[in-house]
């Protein structure tokens, strides 16, 4: 009896069990899952990549998921920082590891290839419901692919604070290289100083859009902003004051090596800028000898075309610091070794700090400068630059000098100038200001920037080519594009985030991705999705009316 109970007991329990599995399974058949974004072509990534196939299946990151690296070291260091960028929101806490051969299925694979097609910079990113692989011939390419991935998860994976997955992605094959092998923004830190963090933080977002270089502007009229250590009081007087009197400041060597070391670590070059022989009154304030003379500054930012007017002060004698915004106005002082003796320092230990190519002499609205000494000093800086192993770049006035192609030309308003540099087989990195001064206003109601060269709503940033947009100057003369942030108006992060944004993401794609094809009402839609992104980057960015933005 006891024993019959027992069976009985034991069957109900089976066959409750067998039951449960059965509606386990039904449901597991029946009901649909949320459905999973399947067609990778229409994610909103920018720049766009230049091909993407969609295989219409979905990879899940999960808590088992991890990135296994194989090649150098430098790619663990790759592998971290996605790791880094991924374990915040999903918390994850992903793991980097060595591997030899693809992971086991659900992980982040990234490896180096040989595809020429790919160049330095390129990538091919392979998605399957079981892997995810990054290829690319060199670290620089995983870097950028890793950026695409980042726009591939949802936008709330960019957040710092732990969010509700599944992190589901689309499959397919993004392969994508870039068009011009300069992508690059300027910040000038002279007018008004930035410090370390700040340029950090710049240096994050713009590498997000692929952008690879950072030109800094580290001196002018207002401030010298990198210390020289055979010329100290460059930065202990020339860097103590900003535009409008604030205190200023400059990067010890050291907290500028820190810079290089943390844009080098995400694949972007910084090209560093001291102004010469105008804007140079920092200099002149902080050592007399050096005083060419300087004129009665005049406000505005184009001076250059004004005939020689009457010089003030005395020349050798320290000037007074400036904190105005008038340019053009002062210049180095040509008669005298010393001058020279100085660039030379000067150079030299920029130089030593500087493992990128470039070097950058600055040499615009030189006004105060006579055209025959503006002439030597050009020829003069670009044997120094040589001798010290470095390319020389320049503006667009340094045309007048005897340029040649081992030295590039960076264009800002002169066509003509411009030309000249490319009869004399300069290279073409393209500003021009009516187009991509992130300083420009967006329009009259902008509480930020200047208006000297144009109002730049975003769709008119977006709308021309590099290759097309001076006469005479064709893809092959071009470098690629720059965007300068110049300083007279901004003071903090939020300042610069509002001018860049959200104008510099349709930069980085006219330097990235090919001119066919590209028009503004296919990207404003892409750029209208990027909103919750650098929302969940806390970026300050101008939510322009021209731009239909998702919540
Ligand atoms: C410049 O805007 N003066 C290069």
């Amino acid at each position: 009896m006891f024993q019959q109970l027992l069976l009985t007991m034991l069957h109900i329990k089976i066959y409750s069990i067998g039951w449960i599995l059965g509606v386990l399974l039904l449901g597991l058949t029946s009901c649909k899952p949320p459905v999973p974004p399947t067609d990778l072509s229409k994610e909103n990534i920018i720049p766009q990549p230049i091909s993407i196939t969609a295989t219409g299946n979905a990879f899940v990151l999960t808590d088992d998921s991890d990135i296994f690296v194989e090649g150098p070291e430098e790619l663990k260091q790759i592998g971290q920082y996605l790791a880094d960028k991924l374990n915040p929101s999903t918390r994850f806490d992903m793991k980097v590891a060595s591997t030899t051969g693809a992971p086991k299925s659900g992980n982040i694979y990234l490896t180096l290839s040989a595809d020429p097609q790919l160049g330095e910079e390129g990538y091919e990113l392979n998605i399957t419901n079981n892997l995810l692989k990054l290829a690319a011939n060199k670290p620089a390419g995983l870097f950028r692919g890793i950026q695409t991935l980042r726009q591939v998860f949802p936008a709330k994976i960019e957040l710092s604070t732990a969010q509700q997955g599944p992190w589901k992605i689309p499959t397919g094959v993004i392969r994508d290289y870039p068009s011009y092998a300069w992508r690059g923004s300027m910040l000038d830190v002279a007018r008004h100083f930035f410090g370390v963090e700040d340029v950090k933080r710049y240096i994050d977002l713009i590498s997000y859009y692929k952008i690879n270089i950072l030109h800094l502007h580290l001196s002018d009229d207002q401030g010298w902003r990198i210390e020289i250590k055979s010329w100290p009081n460059l930065t202990k007087h020339g860097g103590s004051t900003q535009v409008g009197g604030g205190k200023g400041g400059f990067y010890t060597q050291e907290q500028y090596a820190d810079l290089v070391a943390y844009s080098q670590a995400r694949y972007i070059t910084i090209v560093p800028e001291i102004d010469l022989p105008g804007h140079i009154n920092s200099a002149l304030a902080s050592y007399g000898e050096l005083n060419g003379g300087t004129i009665v500054p005049e406000e505005g930012r184009v001076a250059l075309s004004k005939p020689s007017r009457d010089i003030l002060g005395a020349k050798t004698k320290p000037t007074e610091l400036y904190t105005g915004i008038a340019v053009g106005w002062s210049t180095l002082r040509v008669e005298k070794e010393v001058t020279f003796k100085f660039v030379e320092d000067v150079l030299r230990e920029l130089a030593a700090l500087t493992p990128g190519p470039y070097l950058h002499i600055g040499g615009d609205e030189a006004a105060a400068t006579k055209k025959k000494d503006y002439i030597t000093f050009i020829n003069r800086f670009k044997d120094i630059v040589k001798a010290n192993g470095k390319i020389m770049v320049g503006w667009e006035e340094i045309a007048q000098a005897d340029i040649n192609s081992e030295v590039v030309t960076q264009y800002w308003h002169s066509q003509k100038y411009a030309q000249t540099a490319v009869e004399k087989e300069s290279k073409i990195i393209m500003p021009p200001s009516t187009k991509a001064y992130i300083d420009m206003s967006y329009d009259s109601t902008t509480k930020l920037g200047l208006h000297w060269a144009a109002y730049i709503e975003v769709d008119s940033a977006y709308r021309w080519n590099l290759a097309t947009h001076v006469k005479g100057i064709g893809r092959e003369n071009i470098l690629g594009i720059e965007a300068p942030l110049w300083s007279e108006t901004i003071t903090t992060m939020d300042d610069i985030e509002f001018l860049a944004f959200p104008r510099l993401p349709g930069y980085a794609e006219i330097g990235w991705s090919p001119e066919n094809g590209r028009a503004w009402d296919e990207y404003k839609v892409r750029l209208g999705n990027h909103g919750p992104r650098l929302t969940a980057m806390e970026v300050n960015f101008y939510r322009s009316s021209k731009v239909p933005w998702i919540k």
